[in-house]
């Protein structure tokens, strides 16, 4: 039976009849053995697997090249070679499936944007087996953190016609073949619909019933911006609470970061020791400084004003009533307090209606927080949930109550206090590992003017 790599590696003795399976990474023949390091992608570290000139199969090692596939069986034995307890002796090869020169990960060292272009075949680098290994984990620790904690986890719709964050971002649905906005009633549901920008106002209905909900799935915004930030498809956490207010918003967004970090240290060490010697020196320390210590929180105000006596010269401006933009939001992080911070209660005007309006009549809130290298991770709110004010919001948003009657129906019925937020996963994996661009923390990105793969 075939046994991943990576517990091969993790014996405590020497075993016999053990089978191996995976690509390999380099060939290196002697007088009467050859050396292979092959790589099932289970861990970052290859198994070295000594061939000697007479096994079965043998015949097919000039074939073993780099990036074909092959079974091996044979036993472990204690490896005499430096800083690897263990390698193969194979008692047969069996070449697979060839692969020739044509191969493009011959070598080490490719550039993260050459390696964009053959996103099928990243995954068998170094870096990218490692960057989706702990993806992987991580997701897996998203459920754990919050089914630990009691939550539900819905499904929300993908297809909509809503757009929660009122910012027109969506890209259409239609089965009409001509232009859909001539016949909406004629299309597939009648009306326009959207791929979703966030399954938050359906997230509501079940927290609303369940208590603590969350969501994890992909989201779509058709916003130009071709930065290393922002994708047109990625994947958001969004958690929301019954009996929860902005206070309880915050704790458990910062508690949901520290806990990522915290976990990454402790499961994805082997990966982690990766990024820090090849992608950002400084990521192990940065996680273990947000393991430690408690996050900053600024009023927007204050924030405003910070940026306005830094002295700084920013692209856009800084004045009351303006979106922070992610130069404002690093300087704050990075330069500023040094530390993740939580900057709540916006003005009204620049954020979405569902957010709960504040005492001065002039804020609502709002909270985001902020991490070094990013900028905003998560975006959130405690949610309006008076009725009068919810509808005087969607006037005040120029958007019409009836397209919004189930939602507004929450407020009519068992109205509670509640609160929650999204976090960008790919985001959240560019502050875990380091790597300073959306497109390779996912496997396949969509960015403007790219759906390749
Ligand atoms: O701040 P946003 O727009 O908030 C919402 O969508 C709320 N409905 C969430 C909620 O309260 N349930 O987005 C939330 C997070 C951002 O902080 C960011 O991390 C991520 O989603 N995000 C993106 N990530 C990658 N590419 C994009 N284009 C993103 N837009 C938002
Ligand atoms: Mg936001």
């Amino acid at each position: 039976m075939r046994i991943l790599i990576k517990h091969v590696l993790a014996a405590t003795e020497p075993k016999t009849a053990l089978t191996v399976k995976g690509w390999v990474r380099t060939r290196r023949d002697s007088k009467g053995f050859s050396f292979l390091e092959l790589n099932d992608g289970s861990c970052l570290a290859n198994l070295q697997i000594v061939v000697d000139a007479g096994v079965p199969g043998a015949d097919q090692l000039p074939h073993l090249t780099t990036g074909a596939s092959a079974v091996i069986d044979g036993s472990l034995v204690p490896s005499p070679a430096q800083g690897q307890k263990w390698e193969m002796r194979a008692s047969r090869v069996e070449l697979i499936g060839p692969a020739d020169t044509t191969y493009p990960l011959q070598k080490k060292g490719h550039t993260q944007e050459f390696l964009r272009t053959i996103a099928h075949l990243r995954p068998r680098s170094n870096l990218f087996g490692a960057i989706f290994r702990m993806r992987s984990r991580l997701a897996f620790a998203v459920h754990q953190f919050f089914q630990s904690r009691d939550f539900v986890y819905v499904h929300t719709p993908i297809i909509t016609a809503s757009d929660c964050e009122g910012a027109g971002e969506m890209f259409r649905v239609t089965a009409l073949k001509g232009n859909p906005d001539e016949k909406p009633e004629a299309d597939f549901f009648g009306k326009p619909t959207y791929l979703t920008v966030s399954g938050q106002l359906e997230g509501e209905t079940f927290a609303c019933a369940l208590s603590n909900i969350y969501t994890f799935g992909p989201t779509f915004r058709a916003e130009n911006s071709n930065t290393a930030r922002h994708a047109a498809e990625f994947w958001m956490i969004e958690p929301e609470m019954a009996f929860c207010d902005l206070q309880g918003d915050m704790d458990l967004g910062e508690e949901f970061i520290r806990e990522m970090a915290r976990y990454a240290l402790e499961h994805c060490a082997e990966d982690l020791a990766l990024f820090g010697k090849f992608v950002d020196k400084g990521v192990q320390d940065r996680l273990k400084f947000v393991v430690e210590r408690p996050f900053v929180r600024l009023p927007y105000t204050e924030a405003i004003g910070i940026l306005q006596k830094s002295g700084k010269k920013f692209e856009f401006p800084v004045e009351y009533g303006l979106n922070l933009q992610s130069e404002h939001e690093r300087f704050l992080t990075e330069e500023h307090c040094k530390s993740p911070v939580t900057v709540y209660n916006y003005p009204r005007e620049i954020k979405p209606f569902y957010m709960r309006a504040n005492d001065d009549a002039k804020t609502v809130t709002a909270m985001d927080v902020l991490v070094p290298g990013i900028g905003e991770v998560i975006g959130g709110a405690q949610r309006e949930e008076r009725l009068d004010q919810v509808l005087e919001n969607l006037k005040f948003h120029k958007l019409k109550p009836e397209d919004y009657w189930w939602y507004v129906d929450l407020r009519r019925y068992g109205t509670v206090p509640h609160a929650g937020f999204g976090l960008g996963f790919e985001r959240l994996l560019m502050f875990l590992t380091g790597v300073s661009n959306i497109r390779d923390v996912i496997p396949f990105a969509r960015t403007p003017g790219n759906a390749d793969f």
